[in-house]
Protein backbone atom coordinates (compact mmCIF):
# COMPACT_ATOMS: atom_id res chain seq x y z
CA UNK A 1 0.00 0.00 0.00
CA UNK A 2 1.44 3.75 -0.48
CA UNK A 3 -0.51 5.95 1.31
CA UNK A 4 0.61 9.79 2.40
CA UNK A 5 0.90 10.60 5.71
CA UNK A 6 1.59 14.50 6.78
CA UNK A 7 2.94 14.64 3.45
CA UNK A 8 5.76 12.19 3.12
CA UNK A 9 5.17 9.26 1.03
CA UNK A 10 5.28 5.76 2.83
CA UNK A 11 4.95 2.05 1.27
CA UNK A 12 3.46 -0.68 3.90
CA UNK A 13 2.20 -4.33 3.53
CA UNK A 14 -1.67 -4.25 3.56
CA UNK A 15 -2.67 -5.21 7.14
CA UNK A 16 -1.02 -2.51 8.78
CA UNK A 17 -2.73 0.01 10.76
CA UNK A 18 -2.02 4.11 10.13
CA UNK A 19 -0.34 3.68 13.77
CA UNK A 20 1.96 1.13 12.20
CA UNK A 21 2.28 3.67 9.02
CA UNK A 22 3.23 6.57 10.87
CA UNK A 23 5.77 4.63 13.43
CA UNK A 24 7.26 2.91 10.14
CA UNK A 25 8.41 6.70 9.37
CA UNK A 26 9.41 7.93 12.42
CA UNK A 27 5.94 10.10 12.92
CA UNK A 28 4.55 10.26 16.43
CA UNK A 29 0.56 9.56 17.20
CA UNK A 30 -0.21 9.72 21.03
CA UNK A 31 -1.90 6.39 21.93
CA UNK A 32 -3.14 4.97 25.51
CA UNK A 33 -5.33 2.15 24.92
CA UNK A 34 -2.84 0.87 21.84
CA UNK A 35 -0.53 -2.51 22.59
CA UNK A 36 1.22 -4.26 19.99
CA UNK A 37 0.46 -7.20 21.12
CA UNK A 38 -3.36 -7.30 21.48
CA UNK A 39 -6.22 -6.45 19.42
CA UNK A 40 -7.06 -3.07 18.37
CA UNK A 41 -9.75 -1.77 20.93
CA UNK A 42 -10.23 2.28 19.90
CA UNK A 43 -11.51 3.47 23.56
CA UNK A 44 -9.24 6.19 24.45
CA UNK A 45 -9.35 7.74 20.53
CA UNK A 46 -6.14 9.87 21.40
CA UNK A 47 -4.30 8.70 18.59
CA UNK A 48 -7.00 10.40 16.48
CA UNK A 49 -5.96 11.62 13.08
CA UNK A 50 -7.90 12.73 9.55
CA UNK A 51 -8.07 10.75 6.47
CA UNK A 52 -9.03 12.30 3.14
CA UNK A 53 -10.20 10.05 0.88
CA UNK A 54 -12.30 10.55 -2.43
CA UNK A 55 -12.38 14.48 -1.80
CA UNK A 56 -13.88 14.29 1.41
CA UNK A 57 -12.33 14.06 5.31
CA UNK A 58 -13.09 12.35 8.44
CA UNK A 59 -11.66 11.75 11.62
CA UNK A 60 -10.62 7.99 12.11
CA UNK A 61 -8.70 6.14 15.03
CA UNK A 62 -5.11 5.68 13.68
CA UNK A 63 -4.44 2.64 15.89
CA UNK A 64 -7.07 0.53 14.52
CA UNK A 65 -7.85 2.13 11.03
CA UNK A 66 -6.33 -0.39 8.26
CA UNK A 67 -3.54 1.20 5.77
CA UNK A 68 -5.26 2.17 2.30
CA UNK A 69 -3.78 3.04 -1.09
CA UNK A 70 -4.02 6.64 -1.92
CA UNK A 71 -4.86 7.43 1.41
CA UNK A 72 -3.78 11.10 2.86
CA UNK A 73 -3.68 11.13 6.08
CA UNK A 74 -2.89 14.06 8.60
CA UNK A 75 -1.73 13.25 12.09
CA UNK A 76 -1.31 17.41 13.52
CA UNK A 77 -4.40 19.69 11.91
CA UNK A 78 -5.70 22.04 14.05
CA UNK A 79 -8.86 20.07 14.43
CA UNK A 80 -7.02 16.92 15.57
CA UNK A 81 -5.08 18.83 17.95
CA UNK A 82 -8.28 19.75 19.20
CA UNK A 83 -9.80 16.67 19.69
CA UNK A 84 -6.74 15.31 21.56
CA UNK A 85 -6.61 18.91 23.87
CA UNK A 86 -10.25 17.76 24.68
CA UNK A 87 -9.63 14.72 25.45
CA UNK A 88 -6.83 15.57 27.65
CA UNK A 89 -8.85 17.75 29.47
CA UNK A 90 -11.16 15.32 30.24
CA UNK A 91 -9.27 12.67 31.14
CA UNK A 92 -7.40 14.96 33.19
CA UNK A 93 -9.98 15.90 35.27
CA UNK A 94 -11.00 12.45 36.13
CA UNK A 95 -7.61 11.48 36.67
CA UNK A 96 -5.74 14.52 37.84
CA UNK A 97 -2.86 13.07 39.91
CA UNK A 98 -1.58 10.23 37.17
CA UNK A 99 1.45 11.23 35.83
CA UNK A 100 1.09 9.91 32.58
CA UNK A 101 -1.89 11.67 31.55
CA UNK A 102 -0.44 14.70 33.46
CA UNK A 103 2.80 14.08 30.87
CA UNK A 104 0.53 14.03 27.89
CA UNK A 105 -1.70 16.45 28.69
CA UNK A 106 0.96 19.27 29.26
CA UNK A 107 2.27 17.84 25.69
CA UNK A 108 -0.69 19.51 24.76
CA UNK A 109 -0.90 23.14 26.90
CA UNK A 110 -3.83 21.51 28.94
CA UNK A 111 -2.94 22.20 32.96
CA UNK A 112 -6.02 22.87 34.31
CA UNK A 113 -9.50 21.20 32.97
CA UNK A 114 -13.01 23.52 32.92
CA UNK A 115 -14.33 20.45 33.89
CA UNK A 116 -15.32 19.30 37.81
CA UNK A 117 -12.54 17.19 39.00
CA UNK A 118 -12.61 13.59 39.96
CA UNK A 119 -10.47 11.36 41.42
CA UNK A 120 -10.12 8.39 39.85
CA UNK A 121 -6.93 6.67 38.45
CA UNK A 122 -8.60 4.24 35.81
CA UNK A 123 -9.15 5.75 32.50
CA UNK A 124 -10.64 2.72 31.27
CA UNK A 125 -8.94 2.18 28.42
CA UNK A 126 -9.37 -1.76 28.57
CA UNK A 127 -5.21 -2.31 28.01
CA UNK A 128 -5.32 -4.85 31.54
CA UNK A 129 -8.64 -6.30 30.77
CA UNK A 130 -7.76 -7.34 27.20
CA UNK A 131 -3.79 -8.55 28.43
CA UNK A 132 -5.54 -10.66 30.82
CA UNK A 133 -7.98 -12.36 28.67
CA UNK A 134 -6.30 -11.65 25.56
CA UNK A 135 -2.57 -12.59 26.44
CA UNK A 136 -2.21 -14.34 29.74
CA UNK A 137 -5.54 -16.32 29.33
CA UNK A 138 -7.24 -16.18 32.75
CA UNK A 139 -9.89 -13.08 32.37
CA UNK A 140 -9.84 -12.17 35.91
CA UNK A 141 -10.58 -9.15 35.42
CA UNK A 142 -13.27 -7.02 33.53
CA UNK A 143 -15.44 -3.87 33.02
CA UNK A 144 -18.26 -3.94 35.62
CA UNK A 145 -21.02 -1.37 35.65
CA UNK A 146 -22.36 0.95 33.39
CA UNK A 147 -22.49 4.86 32.53
CA UNK A 148 -20.32 7.08 35.04
CA UNK A 149 -20.13 3.89 37.53
CA UNK A 150 -18.25 2.09 34.68
CA UNK A 151 -15.06 0.39 36.63
CA UNK A 152 -12.66 -2.51 36.07
CA UNK A 153 -12.53 -5.08 38.44
CA UNK A 154 -13.36 -8.83 39.43
CA UNK A 155 -16.52 -10.07 38.89
CA UNK A 156 -18.88 -9.21 41.95
CA UNK A 157 -16.02 -7.04 43.21
CA UNK A 158 -15.11 -10.01 45.28
CA UNK A 159 -11.77 -11.23 46.16
CA UNK A 160 -10.54 -13.10 42.49
CA UNK A 161 -10.10 -16.86 42.98
CA UNK A 162 -8.76 -16.79 39.36
CA UNK A 163 -5.91 -14.17 38.88
CA UNK A 164 -2.29 -15.69 39.32
CA UNK A 165 -0.87 -12.29 40.65
CA UNK A 166 1.36 -12.20 37.10
CA UNK A 167 1.18 -8.83 37.16
CA UNK A 168 0.96 -8.16 33.29
CA UNK A 169 -2.20 -5.93 33.71
CA UNK A 170 0.40 -3.83 35.91
CA UNK A 171 2.77 -3.63 32.98
CA UNK A 172 0.29 -2.20 30.65
CA UNK A 173 -2.35 0.02 32.57
CA UNK A 174 -0.65 3.57 31.67
CA UNK A 175 -1.74 4.81 34.65
CA UNK A 176 -1.41 3.73 38.16
CA UNK A 177 -5.18 2.26 38.75
CA UNK A 178 -4.88 -1.48 38.44
CA UNK A 179 -2.34 -1.85 41.23
CA UNK A 180 -4.93 0.46 43.73
CA UNK A 181 -7.60 -2.44 42.85
CA UNK A 182 -8.16 -4.44 46.21
CA UNK A 183 -9.47 -8.03 44.48
CA UNK A 184 -6.60 -8.58 42.12
CA UNK A 185 -2.91 -9.17 43.26
CA UNK A 186 -0.89 -7.99 39.96
CA UNK A 187 2.43 -8.60 41.90
CA UNK A 188 5.58 -6.35 39.99
CA UNK A 189 9.12 -6.32 40.90
CA UNK A 190 8.58 -3.99 43.58
CA UNK A 191 5.99 -5.17 45.54
CA UNK A 192 8.25 -8.68 45.29
CA UNK A 193 10.70 -6.57 47.13
CA UNK A 194 8.80 -4.83 49.47
CA UNK A 195 7.17 -8.30 50.42
CA UNK A 196 10.54 -10.25 50.95
CA UNK A 197 12.03 -6.83 53.25
CA UNK A 198 8.67 -7.42 55.16
CA UNK A 199 8.26 -11.05 55.67
CA UNK A 200 11.58 -12.88 54.76
CA UNK A 201 15.01 -13.18 56.31
CA UNK A 202 17.70 -14.70 54.91
CA UNK A 203 20.28 -14.33 51.93
CA UNK A 204 19.26 -13.81 49.23
CA UNK A 205 19.90 -16.69 45.93
CA UNK A 206 19.20 -15.53 42.30
CA UNK A 207 17.15 -18.77 42.07
CA UNK A 208 15.52 -19.80 45.39
CA UNK A 209 15.08 -16.67 46.59
CA UNK A 210 15.39 -15.56 50.15
CA UNK A 211 16.12 -18.25 52.49
CA UNK A 212 18.02 -19.42 56.01
CA UNK A 213 17.80 -22.74 55.76
CA UNK A 214 17.45 -25.84 53.02
CA UNK A 215 17.04 -28.93 54.09
CA UNK A 216 15.49 -32.56 53.02
CA UNK A 217 13.53 -34.48 55.35
CA UNK A 218 11.10 -37.74 56.02
CA UNK A 219 8.14 -37.53 58.62
CA UNK A 220 6.64 -40.63 60.43
CA UNK A 221 3.20 -38.86 59.26
CA UNK A 222 3.78 -40.37 55.73
CA UNK A 223 2.17 -39.27 52.79
CA UNK A 224 3.34 -38.61 49.58
CA UNK A 225 6.93 -37.08 49.19
CA UNK A 226 7.73 -37.37 53.01
CA UNK A 227 4.46 -35.99 54.50
CA UNK A 228 5.85 -32.92 55.33
CA UNK A 229 3.25 -30.12 54.37
CA UNK A 230 0.87 -32.81 56.72
CA UNK A 231 3.90 -33.06 59.60
CA UNK A 232 4.48 -29.22 59.85
CA UNK A 233 0.39 -28.14 59.90
CA UNK A 234 0.07 -30.57 62.60
CA UNK A 235 2.87 -29.31 64.52
CA UNK A 236 2.23 -25.93 63.95
CA UNK A 237 -1.03 -26.33 65.46
CA UNK A 238 0.04 -28.12 68.43
CA UNK A 239 2.55 -25.99 68.86
CA UNK A 240 -0.07 -23.07 69.28
CA UNK A 241 1.35 -21.31 66.09
CA UNK A 242 -1.85 -20.93 64.35
CA UNK A 243 -5.49 -22.27 65.19
CA UNK A 244 -6.67 -23.24 61.98
CA UNK A 245 -5.41 -23.93 58.27
CA UNK A 246 -6.49 -23.59 54.74
CA UNK A 247 -6.08 -26.50 53.05
CA UNK A 248 -6.56 -28.39 49.69
CA UNK A 249 -8.53 -31.71 50.21
CA UNK A 250 -10.33 -33.88 48.16
CA UNK A 251 -13.86 -34.51 47.62
CA UNK A 252 -15.47 -36.38 44.39
CA UNK A 253 -13.20 -39.04 43.93
CA UNK A 254 -9.72 -36.68 41.95
CA UNK A 255 -11.73 -33.19 42.60
CA UNK A 256 -10.60 -30.74 45.08
CA UNK A 257 -11.50 -28.00 46.96
CA UNK A 258 -9.93 -25.48 49.45
CA UNK A 259 -11.21 -25.75 53.07
CA UNK A 260 -10.88 -24.56 56.40
CA UNK A 261 -9.77 -27.39 59.20
CA UNK A 262 -9.20 -26.60 62.68
CA UNK A 263 -7.90 -30.04 64.15
CA UNK A 264 -5.54 -32.93 63.21
CA UNK A 265 -8.35 -35.04 61.89
CA UNK A 266 -8.69 -31.96 59.41
CA UNK A 267 -5.04 -31.70 58.33
CA UNK A 268 -5.00 -35.55 57.93
CA UNK A 269 -8.02 -35.21 55.73
CA UNK A 270 -5.97 -32.95 53.18
CA UNK A 271 -3.37 -35.25 52.76
CA UNK A 272 -1.46 -36.21 49.15
CA UNK A 273 -0.45 -34.49 46.37
CA UNK A 274 -3.59 -32.47 43.90
CA UNK A 275 -1.86 -30.91 40.96
CA UNK A 276 -5.13 -28.79 40.76
CA UNK A 277 -5.37 -24.86 41.07
CA UNK A 278 -8.93 -24.51 42.92
CA UNK A 279 -10.23 -21.11 44.37
CA UNK A 280 -8.54 -20.71 47.49
CA UNK A 281 -8.93 -16.26 48.27
CA UNK A 282 -12.54 -16.28 49.03
CA UNK A 283 -12.33 -19.27 51.96
CA UNK A 284 -9.17 -17.40 53.41
CA UNK A 285 -11.41 -14.10 53.59
CA UNK A 286 -14.34 -15.99 54.65
CA UNK A 287 -12.15 -17.37 57.65
CA UNK A 288 -11.41 -13.79 58.71
CA UNK A 289 -14.97 -12.80 58.31
CA UNK A 290 -15.69 -15.43 60.76
CA UNK A 291 -13.67 -14.04 63.03
CA UNK A 292 -10.35 -16.42 62.55
CA UNK A 293 -7.33 -14.89 62.91
CA UNK A 294 -4.25 -17.17 63.11
CA UNK A 295 -4.45 -19.13 59.69
CA UNK A 296 -1.64 -21.21 58.18
CA UNK A 297 -2.36 -21.07 54.16
CA UNK A 298 -1.25 -23.93 52.09
CA UNK A 299 -0.48 -22.84 48.54
CA UNK A 300 1.12 -22.76 45.43
CA UNK A 301 3.20 -20.12 44.18
CA UNK A 302 0.94 -17.96 42.56
CA UNK A 303 -1.39 -18.21 45.61
CA UNK A 304 1.61 -17.29 48.01
CA UNK A 305 1.45 -14.02 45.97
CA UNK A 306 -1.92 -13.31 46.50
CA UNK A 307 -1.75 -14.04 49.68
CA UNK A 308 0.95 -11.31 50.99
CA UNK A 309 -0.49 -8.55 48.19
CA UNK A 310 -4.15 -9.46 50.91
CA UNK A 311 -1.68 -9.29 53.85
CA UNK A 312 0.15 -6.39 53.44
CA UNK A 313 -3.15 -4.42 52.09
CA UNK A 314 -5.06 -5.89 55.33
CA UNK A 315 -2.18 -4.74 57.66
CA UNK A 316 -2.13 -1.14 55.71
CA UNK A 317 -5.59 -0.28 56.05
CA UNK A 318 -6.17 -2.43 59.62
CA UNK A 319 -8.72 -4.45 58.23
CA UNK A 320 -8.29 -7.97 59.98
CA UNK A 321 -6.80 -6.29 63.17
CA UNK A 322 -3.99 -8.64 64.71
CA UNK A 323 -4.11 -11.68 61.60
CA UNK A 324 -1.07 -13.69 61.84
CA UNK A 325 -0.91 -15.90 58.93
CA UNK A 326 1.89 -18.67 58.38
CA UNK A 327 2.28 -19.37 54.16
CA UNK A 328 3.32 -22.72 53.35
CA UNK A 329 4.76 -22.28 49.85
CA UNK A 330 4.75 -25.37 47.60
CA UNK A 331 6.87 -26.39 44.29
CA UNK A 332 4.67 -25.72 41.12
CA UNK A 333 5.84 -25.70 37.39
CA UNK A 334 2.21 -25.58 36.54
CA UNK A 335 -1.32 -26.87 37.61
CA UNK A 336 -4.32 -28.32 35.55
CA UNK A 337 -8.26 -27.77 35.94
CA UNK A 338 -9.76 -31.21 37.56
CA UNK A 339 -11.95 -31.82 34.13
CA UNK A 340 -9.31 -31.37 31.58
CA UNK A 341 -6.93 -34.33 33.81
CA UNK A 342 -9.68 -36.25 33.89
CA UNK A 343 -10.60 -36.46 30.51
CA UNK A 344 -6.74 -36.48 29.62
CA UNK A 345 -6.15 -39.31 31.74
CA UNK A 346 -8.78 -41.77 30.28
CA UNK A 347 -8.12 -40.84 27.26
CA UNK A 348 -4.21 -41.40 27.14
CA UNK A 349 -4.33 -44.13 29.57
CA UNK A 350 -7.91 -45.57 29.58
CA UNK A 351 -7.27 -44.45 33.43
CA UNK A 352 -10.32 -43.02 35.68
CA UNK A 353 -8.36 -40.48 37.48
CA UNK A 354 -11.17 -40.51 40.28
CA UNK A 355 -10.54 -44.05 40.96
CA UNK A 356 -6.31 -44.03 40.70
CA UNK A 357 -4.49 -44.98 43.53
CA UNK A 358 -2.13 -42.21 43.20
CA UNK A 359 -0.90 -39.53 40.77
CA UNK A 360 2.45 -38.05 40.68
CA UNK A 361 4.48 -35.60 38.66
CA UNK A 362 8.72 -36.34 38.90
CA UNK A 363 11.44 -35.80 36.75
CA UNK A 364 9.30 -34.54 33.57
CA UNK A 365 6.73 -37.74 33.77
CA UNK A 366 3.17 -37.74 35.04
CA UNK A 367 2.68 -40.89 36.72
CA UNK A 368 -1.11 -42.13 37.53
CA UNK A 369 -0.98 -45.44 39.31
CA UNK A 370 -4.17 -47.48 39.75
CA UNK A 371 -4.98 -51.54 40.51
CA UNK A 372 -1.38 -51.66 41.26
CA UNK A 373 0.16 -50.27 37.78
CA UNK A 374 1.63 -47.18 36.84
CA UNK A 375 0.75 -45.18 33.97
CA UNK A 376 2.93 -42.42 32.80
CA UNK A 377 3.71 -39.66 30.35
CA UNK A 378 6.02 -36.85 29.35
CA UNK A 379 4.17 -33.97 31.27
CA UNK A 380 5.56 -31.70 28.64
CA UNK A 381 3.12 -33.18 25.69
CA UNK A 382 0.30 -32.27 28.54
CA UNK A 383 0.50 -28.56 27.36
CA UNK A 384 -2.67 -28.65 25.91
CA UNK A 385 -4.29 -28.91 29.35
CA UNK A 386 -1.89 -26.96 31.49
CA UNK A 387 -4.44 -23.76 33.36
CA UNK A 388 -4.40 -20.77 32.04
CA UNK A 389 -1.84 -18.09 33.10
CA UNK A 390 0.97 -20.80 34.56
CA UNK A 391 3.04 -20.01 31.40
CA UNK A 392 3.12 -16.24 32.83
CA UNK A 393 4.05 -17.41 36.54
CA UNK A 394 7.91 -17.31 37.04
CA UNK A 395 8.10 -18.80 40.35
CA UNK A 396 8.92 -22.25 40.94
CA UNK A 397 9.64 -22.19 44.53
CA UNK A 398 7.01 -20.05 45.99
CA UNK A 399 9.47 -17.56 47.02
CA UNK A 400 7.61 -15.17 49.18
CA UNK A 401 6.55 -18.43 51.62
CA UNK A 402 7.56 -18.44 54.98
CA UNK A 403 8.25 -22.10 54.28
CA UNK A 404 8.66 -23.81 50.95
CA UNK A 405 8.08 -27.52 50.32
CA UNK A 406 8.58 -29.91 47.18
CA UNK A 407 9.79 -33.21 46.11
CA UNK A 408 12.36 -32.05 43.67
CA UNK A 409 15.47 -32.05 45.17
CA UNK A 410 15.06 -34.85 48.19
CA UNK A 411 15.54 -38.46 47.58
CA UNK A 412 11.98 -40.92 47.27
CA UNK A 413 9.54 -40.28 50.02
CA UNK A 414 11.27 -37.21 51.29
CA UNK A 415 10.72 -33.20 51.20
CA UNK A 416 13.00 -30.70 50.64
CA UNK A 417 11.93 -27.69 52.77
CA UNK A 418 13.17 -24.17 52.30
CA UNK A 419 13.01 -21.98 55.34
CA UNK A 420 12.66 -18.22 54.93
CA UNK A 421 11.21 -16.20 57.78
CA UNK A 422 11.37 -16.44 61.19
CA UNK A 423 7.80 -18.12 61.35
CA UNK A 424 9.11 -20.97 58.84
CA UNK A 425 11.53 -21.40 61.50
CA UNK A 426 9.66 -22.18 64.17
CA UNK A 427 7.49 -24.32 62.32
CA UNK A 428 10.50 -26.37 61.02
CA UNK A 429 11.75 -26.58 64.73
CA UNK A 430 8.19 -27.67 65.88
CA UNK A 431 8.38 -30.57 63.61
CA UNK A 432 9.67 -33.74 64.33
CA UNK A 433 11.45 -35.57 60.87
CA UNK A 434 14.31 -37.35 59.96
CA UNK A 435 16.53 -35.53 57.90
CA UNK A 436 18.30 -36.27 54.32
CA UNK A 437 20.38 -34.80 52.03
CA UNK A 438 19.16 -32.37 49.03
CA UNK A 439 20.38 -31.75 45.67
CA UNK A 440 20.10 -27.93 45.45
CA UNK A 441 20.87 -28.45 41.82
CA UNK A 442 18.01 -30.37 41.03
CA UNK A 443 15.87 -27.06 42.54
CA UNK A 444 17.31 -24.74 40.55
CA UNK A 445 17.30 -26.36 37.25
CA UNK A 446 13.70 -26.59 37.36
CA UNK A 447 13.35 -22.53 39.15
CA UNK A 448 15.56 -21.40 35.91
CA UNK A 449 13.82 -23.64 33.87
CA UNK A 450 10.21 -22.04 35.03
CA UNK A 451 11.61 -18.05 35.07
CA UNK A 452 13.23 -18.57 31.11
CA UNK A 453 10.22 -19.48 29.69
CA UNK A 454 7.94 -17.22 31.83
CA UNK A 455 10.23 -14.19 30.54
CA UNK A 456 9.50 -14.92 27.09
CA UNK A 457 5.93 -14.96 27.49
CA UNK A 458 6.03 -11.48 29.48
CA UNK A 459 8.38 -10.02 26.66
CA UNK A 460 6.49 -9.93 24.49
CA UNK A 461 4.09 -7.66 26.82
CA UNK A 462 7.28 -5.94 27.83
CA UNK A 463 8.04 -4.69 24.14
CA UNK A 464 4.36 -3.45 24.04
CA UNK A 465 4.90 -0.96 26.84
CA UNK A 466 5.93 2.52 26.24
S1 LIG B 1 -6.94 -0.11 35.22
FE1 LIG B 1 -5.31 0.77 33.92
S2 LIG B 1 -5.16 -0.58 32.14
FE2 LIG B 1 -7.12 -1.03 33.17
S3 LIG B 1 -8.63 0.19 32.12
FE3 LIG B 1 -7.93 1.35 33.89
S4 LIG B 1 -6.23 2.62 33.14
FE4 LIG B 1 -6.61 1.05 31.60
S1 LIG C 1 -2.19 -10.13 37.79
FE1 LIG C 1 -2.27 -11.38 35.92
S2 LIG C 1 -3.99 -12.78 36.27
FE2 LIG C 1 -4.21 -11.13 37.79
S3 LIG C 1 -5.59 -9.66 36.83
FE3 LIG C 1 -3.49 -9.03 36.33
S4 LIG C 1 -3.07 -10.00 34.33
FE4 LIG C 1 -4.87 -11.01 35.20
S1 LIG D 1 -4.77 4.31 21.07
FE1 LIG D 1 -6.13 4.35 19.42
S2 LIG D 1 -8.07 4.58 20.34
FE2 LIG D 1 -6.69 4.44 22.02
Amino acid sequence: MKLEIDGRVVEIEAGNTLLDAAKSIGIDIPTLCYHPALEPFGACRLCSVEIAKRGRTKVVTACNYPVEDGLVVRTKTPNIIEIRKMLLELLLARCPEEGRIQSLASEYGVTKPRFQIEDEHCILCGLCTRVCEELVGVSAINVISRGVEREVGAPYKELSDDCIGCGSCALVCPTDAIRLEKNIYPTTAEDIQEIEDKFLEGDRDEDLGVYSDLIAGKTSTGGQDGGMVTALLISGMKSNLFDAALVVRRVDGYNAESVVVEDEQGILSARGTKYLRVPMMSKLEAALKAGKRRIAVVGTPCEVRAVRKLQQQWELEREYPGVELTVLGLFCLESFDYEGLKADTTSRFGVDLDKADKTQISRGKYIVTADGKDHSCDVRDMEAIVREGCPYCDDFVSRLADISIGSVGSPDECSTVIVRSKVGKKLLDAAEFVSAEVDKKQIVKLAKLKKRNADRKLATIFEGVQ
